[in-house]
């Protein structure tokens, strides 16, 4: 996301509420008299995407699968042991070749440098399902249902269920104060150049030692972009979700670093979410929760996780029409995405 002006960000999320409005019309009452299954776009007929995943996954490849289907295309899934890449075949050839054959590759990689030499090799867009630094279309789902719920964070609480009056603008999010408690990882730092930019307040708790505070090349683009104004950064959960309208979670152990469970669990001993702990550090008493999945008890309660203050369904729902709107724009018609609104 670092990549992306915040008015591409705002044109992706509007482009992934429109797919979604008209992917499922009944979403929408105001137009349920005439409601009609209608195909949006099918800008990926007789297309072929690669969905190039080194690593497992649940939520982002059935969201890309089933969004390939949607825009009239065809996902190869080409997982690790399927194919010859990292075995016989390097990342340089393997971009080269698979690029050569379908419209775009969606990666998830270990290493981040990986994704960099997909990108510098391949002839199609890349677009990145996850690496040791990044998560962007998970970030972007998080942005979209936060729209989707704009007024549940304030007092009078106007609207208790999602706003459903897409008219083809997003409703407005008033400037929120996000806390994020945990690891720093590829969803957080999707977050930190991505959230400050779109005037919201960061506050982020993390044990102090370095291997859990965002690592240099992901704090020099958000020096860089200007976002560390609004980012507040402490040990403390407490501390972190004082005035917090919405509370933000991932795995403390994330994929490749099971081995140092052990040790993680020490270290984040006193960061899970709990009722207790945001009411002690002063949350607003509105405040919402989301968690990218796969969750585990150890950094959310089940009170929380399937509490009412849980927006985590949505959020899985919506990484389907965030990754649609971007196969759209990148892979079926990508180079409207530096000229206009392409909606
Ligand atoms: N949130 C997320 O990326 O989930 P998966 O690993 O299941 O794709
Ligand atoms: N930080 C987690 C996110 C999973 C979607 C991981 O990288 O495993």
């Amino acid at each position: 996301l670092a990549d992306l002006t915040p008015t591409q960000i705002n044109r992706i999320l509007t482009h992934a509420k429109y797919l979604k409005t008209t992917s499922l019309p009944w979403l929408a009452p105001q137009r349920s008299k005439n409601a009609r299954l209608r195909m949006p776009s099918q800008s990926l007929f007789n297309k072929s995407v690669a969905l190039l995943f080194s690593k497992r996954s649940t939520r982002t490849r059935v969201s890309a699968e089933t969004a390939t289907v949607l825009l009239g295309g065809r996902a190869l899934f080409l997982g690790r042991e399927d194919i010859q890449l990292g075995v016989n075949e390097t990342v340089r050839d393997s971009a080269r070749v698979i690029g050569g054959l379908c419209e775009g590759i969606f990666a998830r990689v270990g290493d981040h440098e990986e994704i960099e030499e997909l990108a510098k090799y391949s002839p199609v867009p890349v677009l990145n399902a996850l690496s040791s630094l990044w998560h962007p279309t998970q970030v972007l789902a998080d942005l979209l249902t936060l729209h989707e719920h704009a007024n549940l964070f304030e007092e009078d609480q106007k609207a208790q269920k999602p706003s459903d009056d897409f008219k083809g603008l997003l409703q407005p999010v008033r400037p929120l104060t996000v806390t994020y408690v945990g690891d720093s990882a590829n969803v957080l730092h999707d977050m930190l150049v991505s959230f400050p930019r779109l005037g919201h307040k960061l506050r982020v708790a993390s044990p102090e030692d370095a291997k859990y505070r965002a690592p240099k090349p992901v704090w020099d683009r958000v020096v860089q972009l200007g976002c560390d104004k609004n980012i507040w950064w402490g040990k403390d959960p407490k501390e972190a979700v004082q005035g917090a309208d919405l509370v933000v979670t991932d795995t403390w152990i994330s994929m490749g670093q099971e081995a140092e469970k052990a040790q993680r669990l020490k270290d984040f001993a006193g960061y899970q979410v709990t009722e207790e702990l945001c009411r002690e550090g002063g949350a607003n008493p509105n405040w919402k929760f989301m968690h990218c999945l796969p969750r585990k008890q150890d950094e959310v309660d089940d009170e929380v996780f399937y509490g009412p203050r849980s927006l985590v369904w949505d959020v899985s729902d919506n990484r389907k029409w965030t990754i649609m709107a971007l196969f759209d724009v990148l892979f079926g018609k990508w180079t409207l995405l530096a000229e206009k609104p392409f909606v």
